[in-house]
């Protein structure tokens, strides 16, 4: 049987004419990061993005790479990345505004580990005030051993990989992540030493045997907790830095969306992600993410105790 290709997929999935050029447009844009990856420059560029966090050659020409292609697309009003200041509006008839992280983790390639683009996509070109839950789409590649990419436009999640020619087939239709988990990908652990919430989190996942499942890249652990149907993924704030490092545009909305269309759930610990305002683009938050019982749990041991 012949093998169902992206366009194909997003065409049968319902998705409408433009965004699924769109979708084809980033998959398109992901294949040159790919090929940058593993053959390009690995070096520091000398630049430090908004957070203060040195910039990666890579980290630039990854962005350039999706910013040039979405503005190519004229089908994007806006685009909001995780390497630029601020919002870039675009001239442009195209009424989506596509907020992404161009190369999550980047700092892993320089390891050989696995990295991600990651994206979300409001049919609008405001986002004040707006929360996950106006996403109309999300989507995240993933620079594995193998390259994937998964999506989703807000009825089921599926996997495509990239195959011999440079296309992407599908693999895997319809992932649902069962809701209990029995292994753990816990970011910024150095939290239980400030928390005790988070120590009695962190006890309570030992003593349920859970198995430790943890790369140190969002999108290579939670990519884990889907293609495995089960697990969580956490990265909590310290007394420091409440708030954690990842941030709500780029990375936590888009993997709460992709990840509740799974039937799983995402959390800051007392509120779901999707329900969270965006009040600026380099808001971050705590997040909690992946199967609901286990979330739901993590919801319960934070509130334990709270003023
Ligand atoms: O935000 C980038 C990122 O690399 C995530 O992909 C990952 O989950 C997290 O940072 C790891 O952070 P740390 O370096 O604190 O373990």
């Amino acid at each position: 049987m012949k093998d169902t290709s992206l366009n194909n997929f997003l065409y049968q999935n319902g998705a409408k004419d433009d965004l699924r050029h769109l979708i084809i447009d980033i998959a398109t844009s992901s294949k040159y990061i790919i090929h940058s990856i593993k053959t390009g420059d690995l070096g520091i560029a000398g630049t430090s993005n908004l957070y203060g966090e040195k910039q990666l050659a890579l980290d630039i020409l990854s962005d350039k790479i999706i910013t040039d292609s979405l503005i190519e697309s004229n089908l994007v009003c806006a685009l909001a990345s995780e390497e630029k200041e601020d919002i870039q509006t675009i001239d442009s008839a195209g009424k989506y505004a596509v907020v992404f992280d161009p190369l999550d983790g980047s700092s892993l390639v320089g390891t050989n580990l696995a990295v991600g683009s990651i994206f979300g996509i409001f049919e609008s070109n405001d986002l004040n005030n707006k929360t996950g839950k106006d996403l109309i789409a999300a989507l995240y590649v993933m620079y594995g051993p193998r390259t994937t990419l998964i999506f989703s436009i807000g009825n089921g999640v599926h996997e495509f990989t990239l195959n011999d020619v440079y296309e992407y087939v599908l693999t895997k239709k319809n992932i649902i992540i069962s809701n209990t988990a029995s292994s753990f990908s816990p970011g910024n652990i150095n939290s239980i030493k400030t928390n005790s919430k988070y120590n009695n989190l962190f006890t309570h996942w030992i003593t349920s045997n859970y198995k430790l499942r943890y790369s140190g890249g969002m999108v290579p652990d939670v990519n884990s907790i889907l293609l495995r149907e089960e697990g969580i993924f956490s990265y909590p704030g310290t007394n420091k830095t409440p708030k954690g490092k990842l941030r709500l545009l780029y990375e936590c909305i888009p993997m709460a969306y992709i990840i509740s269309n799974a039937g799983g759930k995402a959390s800051n610990g007392y509120k779901d992600i999707l329900d969270i305002k965006i009040e600026s683009v380099n808001q971050r938050t705590p997040i909690f993410i992946g199967s609901k019982n286990a979330v739901e749990k993590v919801e319960e041991l934070l509130k334990v105790g709270a003023g």
